[in-house]
């Protein structure tokens, strides 16, 4: 399977897809690296990783419609099988979604449907919940939606901060999202309306949940 990772700066989930891909047996490999965003500091790790990278610039289109349809024809034209959106900060079209449909995946930092959108963690504290996460979800086109892969818990403490939050949380973004992607590599993952159902766990896991599995 080949995979496209958007990114448009840290892009630390799309190094957790790459190093799982280095995996012997790994069932995907990661094609091609894409950000919007020349400056993403995310590129520079996949060019030492011999992977290949491409930008296009969404400054440079006036319209979202016309970045889409670069963005669409380009991942084509490397013959890619998924698109795995990882700190993409554009919001993509919904020709662009449905042309794509259940072949784009992507990770928020919340247990969705709770909290979608943007500052996310801060509101997630304010809120009082004691538990939050993240998940895995093939997208739509409304923001933050889509059939559930795969998602985590992660508790929250009295004394977080929303940084301090976000790091507990994107250590569990790491395991999940080569997770899922696995699964789906696999053909284990079938969307039902809007439910995404998995034929069978993953060896050893027990649940695509806590606790911690082995990808
Ligand atoms: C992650 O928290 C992800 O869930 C959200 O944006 C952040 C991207 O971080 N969609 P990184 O670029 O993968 O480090």
């Amino acid at each position: 399977m080949r995979v496209a990772v958007l990114i448009s700066s840290r892009g630390s989930n799309m190094q957790a897809l790459v190093n799982a891909c280095k995996t012997e047996g790994f069932p995907a490999e990661i094609a091609c690296v894409l950000s919007n965003n020349p400056d993403a500091a995310g590129l520079d790790f996949a060019k030492a990783n011999n992977i290949p990278t491409k930008v296009i610039d969404h400054r440079e289109f006036e319209e979202r419609e016309e970045f889409d349809a670069a963005l669409s024809d380009y991942l084509a034209s490397e013959k890619i099988d998924l698109i795995c959106l990882a700190g993409f900060m554009r919001l993509l079209s919904a020709e662009f979604v449905n042309r794509w449909r259940d072949r784009i995946i992507n990770i928020h930092p919340s247990l969705l449907p709770a909290f979608k959108g943007l500052h996310v963690h801060e509101r997630a504290i304010e809120s009082g919940t004691k538990f939050t996460g993240c998940t895995v979800h093939f997208v739509r086109p409304e923001m933050d939606d889509g059939p559930i892969i795969a998602q985590a818990v992660v508790p929250i403490l009295q004394d977080d901060t929303p940084e301090i939050l976000a790091q507990r949380i994107l250590v569990e973004e790491h395991r999940i999202y080569p997770l899922a992607l696995k699964l789906i590599a696999q053909k284990k993952v079938k969307v039902h309306g809007s439910i995404a159902k998995i034929s069978e766990a993953t060896e050893g896991s027990g649940s695509l949940t806590n606790p911690a599995v082995d990808t």
